[in-house]
Formats: structure tokens, C-alpha cells, sequence
């Protein structure tokens, strides 16, 4: 990477968070939301019951929110200080969520801080469940959930499958990662009016393509440029469906993940999706040629030889071959990796390929191509000068390209 130190993001600088804490054993992992959100520039207030009190301390919250944590109803402030938490709230996020809570929620109740500053805002409420997969089935909860989200119109956010509290095994119950609730959270502060309800298609990863049953030609993507715009093209408000190959990232919170391996296999799940798309971004390296024949049965060392010819067949160009399903005024963004004479051929693809949009790299540039966390590109478009970006995070660089992306949508319809 290169040395150029790299200025954190702060994309929710100003913003105030209201984070409750209820009492599952989950708690300890909602120290790690309150760090990350405040380092990712919010004021995060935390609420913590009087059970989640028994699982963490005040003080581990305090020390990384670096605010006092509230923990009374009563408190000696001028004001009510569920109403002024209520409303100053840009969301409410509420993590680990219990059974208990979630009843109370559901009734309205006001008995104590977490709950009566529900009642007193108006912002966007997340509620992240966690308790026992026994607990959870249960149809009372099911039902307080139902009430919270279909009647109070509140953001549920998991529980997901896994391993539960020590001896109560597996199932669905567990909180969601940290991570997973910062994007929620990140979805509900980052909305963006020109993405909202729009669809969104984005290819990303490397392609495989099979030369046997064990092994393929491919390239070094690791699909990281892709799946930083997937995530934030979800967290501006869009529905997006992420075409991937073979990468070894974790799926972005909240997008369809559609898995695929080859070109072609990549080549007919964008067809499926792109008549729909608002917005289709080709962030995938494709290989563009795979072997002519796929072997059904290993190669074997013995029978190739001391040589072996590979022939290689051409792909298709997922980009152009579906280029005539695309959406009528769909906002296309190509990206362009090369190693010399990168604006020249740049335009070419720009105008061959039909893109709105396009991201050069020089995969040579330090800091920028494959494998690495950082980016340095320049965005072309058919009707304005190209704009050089500086070393950016990958995550910067999405957020970019879908502020360009932005200003080409139109009025949603
Ligand atoms: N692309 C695609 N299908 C392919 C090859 C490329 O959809 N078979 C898309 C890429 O996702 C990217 C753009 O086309 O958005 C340009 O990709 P790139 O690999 O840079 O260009 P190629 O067309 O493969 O040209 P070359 O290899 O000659 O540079």
C-alpha cells in the first residue's frame, strides 16, 4: 500500500445516534458498535437498561463514545431527557434487542429510558434481536416483532443462524454482527434521495473459468471495489443485486448476492437483472477468453506430457451482450483496468461499451488495482473533462463514483 496516510472517513460527523443497549449476553459486542460509529464520525448516546447493566459496564461504553451513557429515566438535566434524546436523534438503534424489550416496545410502555424515548421520536428505529432460538420462535415474540415492524414501521435487523450463549447451540437468535448493524444504521443515516427504491446491478469478483474439474484460468480480483459500491449503493437506499464471482469477501449486508462462477454464467444473471436496473455498475473482471474445452475428468500429468497446450476460447462480453436489455435511461458505469496509455483506452471502452461512466485505473499506480484496499482512478464520461481522484479506500472511491452516478439520475419514477 502506498505511504500516503489515508484521512478516516467521517461520513456521520454531526449525526447523533441513540444506541439502547438491552440485557443479552450480545451486549458485549454493542461496545464494539458504539466505537465504530463514533469513529465513523456520530454522537453516539448510549442507553443501557438496568439488566444490560449486568453484562456491561457504563464505563466501557463511555470510554469509547466518549459521552456520559444514560441509564436513568430520572435524570437531573433541565429538560426530559427522553425528549431531548428523542429528538435529537437522527436513529434510534436498539442492540441486542430482548424478548422483554421487544414486548415492551410493542406495548407502548414508558417504564423506563429506552422505551420512553421511543415514544418521544421520530426518526427511524432499528431493532436488532437476540435471544434463544426457543425464545425466539415463540409466537409472542413473532408477534411483537410483526406489531414493531408492519404497525410502528421499525427496522428489524436479523436475528441471524449461529452459535447461541454457551450450551444453548445453534440457531436463529444470535445478534448481528457489529458490522451488519453499522450498515443499518449506515442505511437509515445515509439515505439518498436519488437512490431510494431504485434498483441497482453491480458485477464484481474475478470470473473461473474451468479448464477440468479441479482447476480453472482466473485472475487476481478480489472483488473489494465491487462490493464496496454494492454496500454503499444499499446504504444510500437502493435494492441491489450483486453479481459476484468466486471472492472470498464477506457478502455486503442487505444485497442479493447472485454467485456465479464463469463468464457466461455471469453473462446470463446480469441478462436476468439488468432490464430492471436503475443503475448497473460492471466492476467484475471478466476473463475474456476460457478454455475451449472444459475436461469432465482431471488432466492427468502422465498423458499431458512434458507439454501442454491450452486453447482458449472467447468469452462473452458481459457488458455488450447486454447491452440491448438495459433499462431505458439506466445509468451505466464501466471500469477500465490497464497498464499503459489508460485514458486513451479508457474513452475507446467508454464509447464501444456504451457506459455513462467510466473508472479508469492503472493497475500499475501505487495504491490502485487488484488485491488491495486502496484505489486511485479517474472517472470519464462522454460529456466532461475526466476527473482525476487522489489514493482513496476503495470505500471512498464507490462513494464517488455513486455521487456521479447521482447527478445522472433522474426523477425516480
Ligand atoms: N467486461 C465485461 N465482460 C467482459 C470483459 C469486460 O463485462 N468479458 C466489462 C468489465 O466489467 C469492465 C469493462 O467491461 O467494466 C472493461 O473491462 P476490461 O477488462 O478493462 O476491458 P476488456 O473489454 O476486457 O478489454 P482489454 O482486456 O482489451 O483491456
Amino acid at each position: 500500500m502506498s505511504g500516503a496516510a489515508l484521512v478516516p472517513r467521517r461520513p456521520w460527523k454531526d449525526r447523533h445516534v441513540v444506541l439502547g443497549v438491552t440485557g443479552g449476553i450480545a451486549a458485549y459486542k454493542s461496545v464494539q458498535v458504539a466505537r465504530d460509529l463514533t469513529r465513523l464520525g456520530a454522537e453516539v448516546d448510549v442507553v443501557l437498561t438496568a439488566s444490560a447493566q449486568r453484562f456491561v459496564a457504563p464505563m466501557s461504553f463511555q470510554g469509547v463514545t466518549g459521552r456520559p451513557v444514560l441509564t436513568d429515566l430520572f435524570s437531573p438535566e433541565g429538560g426530559a431527557l427522553h425528549i431531548r434524546l428523542g429528538r435529537e436523534a437522527d436513529v434510534v438503534c436498539v442492540a441486542p434487542a430482548t424478548a422483554d424489550f421487544l414486548a415492551r416496545a410493542a406495548h407502548g410502555r414508558a417504564d423506563d429510558l429506552i422505551c420512553t424515548t421511543l415514544l418521544a421520536t421520530r426518526a427511524p428505529v432499528l431493532v436488532c434481536p437476540a435471544m434463544n432460538d426457543r425464545m425466539f420462535a415463540h409466537p409472542q415474540v413473532q408477534a411483537n416483532l410483526g406489531h414493531l415492524r408492519d404497525r410502528l414501521g421499525y427496522r428489524i435487523a436479523g436475528p441471524a443462524e449461529g452459535a447461541l450463549a454457551v450450551a444453548e447451540g445453534e440457531g436463529p437468535g444470535r445478534m448481528i454482527e457489529p458490522w451488519q448493524i453499522e450498515e443499518h444504521v449506515g442505511r437509515a443515516l445515509g439515505e439518498d434521495p436519488a437512490f431510494l427504491g431504485r434498483a441497482v446491478l453491480v458485477t464484481a469478483g474475478p470470473t473461473r473459468e474451468a479448464l477440468d474439474p479441479v482447476r480453472y484460468v482466473g485472475n487476481r480480483s478480489s472483488g473489494r471495489m465491487g462490493y464496496a459500491l454494492a454496500q454503499a449503493a444499499w446504504r444510500r437506499g437502493a435494492h441491489v443485486s450483486l453479481v459476484s464471482g468466486p471472492s472470498a469477501l464477506e457478502p455486503p449486508e442487505g444485497v442479493d448476492l447472485v454467485q456465479v462462477e464463469s463468464a457466461v454464467e455471469m453473462r446470463d444473471a446480469v441478462s436476468d437483472l439488468i432490464p430492471a436496473a436503475d443503475v448497473s455498475i460492471f466492476a467484475a473482471a471478466v476473463a475474456d477468453y476460457r478454455p475451449a474445452e472444459a475436461r469432465d475428468r482431471k488432466v492427468k500429468r502422465g498423458t499431458a506430457g512434458a507439454e501442454l497446450t491450452l486453447t482458449l476460447t472467447a468469452n462473452p462480453d458481459v457488458a455488450v451482450d447486454t447491452r440491448k436489455l438495459r433499462k431505458e435511461g439506466g445509468v451505466v458505469v464501466g471500469f477500465a483496468l490497464e497498464t499503459d496509455d489508460v485514458l486513451e483506452h479508457a474513452a475507446t471502452k467508454l464509447r464501444d461499451k456504451a457506459f455513462d461512466l467510466l473508472v479508469a485505473n492503472d493497475a500499475t499506480a501505487e495504491g490502485a488495482g487488484f488485491d488491495v484496499p486502496t484505489n486511485r482512478v479517474t472517472i470519464l464520461s462522454g460529456d466532461g473533462a475526466p476527473e482525476e481522484l487522489p489514493l482513496l479506500t476503495k470505500d471512498e472511491v464507490a462513494e464517488e463514483i455513486l455521487d456521479r452516478v447521482a447527478g445522472r439520475l433522474g426523477a425516480p419514477t
